[in-house]
């Protein structure tokens, strides 16, 4: 059990000094959030992301804010390989020695539609993006965190990760994945020095979530920054001893 609830957390000033955090899909969204507090905290934050303008700028925004000089991985999931993440691990791990904290955000919706109608395509290019890619990052970057002394990896999940949801095709069953993917790395490294969790942020108001539900009214939503309690208790030492929890941002 928790000794507070995450989605309450407050962190102290400076609470992620010293921690080395890569953070992926962070040039927008909740991952550029993400980025922006743990950089906040004091941590060096490596960011990750397709769009290299979107992740210059949140590189700006880190440095005028006067937090650690971060690192920017241009890197498209959809067509990255195993050896470019093993290279990018090689890269952390010359420049940084370890890396402490990973919060594997990115990912995509596809489109929404009927199950029967799912095209093949769509089918391999979510799972490639959603699932196949946090497995090979997992795998490169685990044992870099092992050389940490209180590493944490965080998964994104979703509502329709846990309850499928009609119409929501590849996307929910992705997510599912990404659930099990957790829960089995945490389980195996449990004795092993990196505790691995997993977040569903909730509605949020995102590009990704006003893609979802173009009818919405955005300003009904929570913002990145409201749900980054949980973002942040997972980063942190205080949640040291929590592993293979699936934790919501924004529980009922
Ligand atoms: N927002 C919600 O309501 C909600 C609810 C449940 C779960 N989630 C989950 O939360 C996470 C973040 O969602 P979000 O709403 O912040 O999404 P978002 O606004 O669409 O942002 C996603 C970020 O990931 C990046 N990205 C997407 N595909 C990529 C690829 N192939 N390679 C590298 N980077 C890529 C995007 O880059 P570009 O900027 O270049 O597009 C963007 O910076 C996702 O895992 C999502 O499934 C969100």
């Amino acid at each position: 059990m928790h000794p507070i609830a995450p989605h309450l957390y407050q962190a102290a000033d400076n609470s992620l000094k010293d921690k080395v955090i890569l953070v992926t899909g962070a040039g927008d969204g909740i991952g550029k959030q993400a980025a922006l507090s743990y950089a906040g905290l004091g941590a060096t934050v490596i960011l990750l992301g397709r769009t290299v303008a979107k992740l210059e700028q949140v590189y700006d925004e880190i440095v005028a804010a006067g937090a650690p000089e971060p690192a920017i991985v241009p890197l498209d999931l959809k067509g990255a390989t195993r050896q470019n993440y093993l290279d990018m691990a090689a890269t952390i791990e010359s420049q940084f020695s370890r890396l402490d904290g990973a919060l594997l955000n990115a990912a995509n919706i596809g489109v929404l539609g009927q199950f029967n109608q799912i095209p093949e395509d769509e089918w391999d290019l979510i799972m490639q993006v959603n699932v196949k890619s946090q497995f090979l990052l997992a795998q490169a970057l685990l044992p870099l965190m092992q050389k940490s002394a209180k590493a944490s990896l965080i998964f994104t999940s979703s509502s329709v990760g846990k309850k499928g949801r009609a119409y929501w095709g590849t996307y929910a069953i992705s997510k599912f994945a990404i659930e099990g993917m957790s829960q089995t790395i945490a389980d195996e490294y449990q004795k092993l020095g990196v505790r691995v969790n997993c977040i569903n942020p909730g509605a949020t108001r995102t590009l990704m979530r006003a893609t979802a539900y173009p009818g919405e009214d955005p300003m009904t939503l929570k913002t990145p920054l409201d749900i980054m309690p949980t973002y942040l208790y997972l980063m942190s030492d205080d949640s040291e001893q929590v592993t293979g929890q699936s934790l919501d941002a924004q529980p009922k």
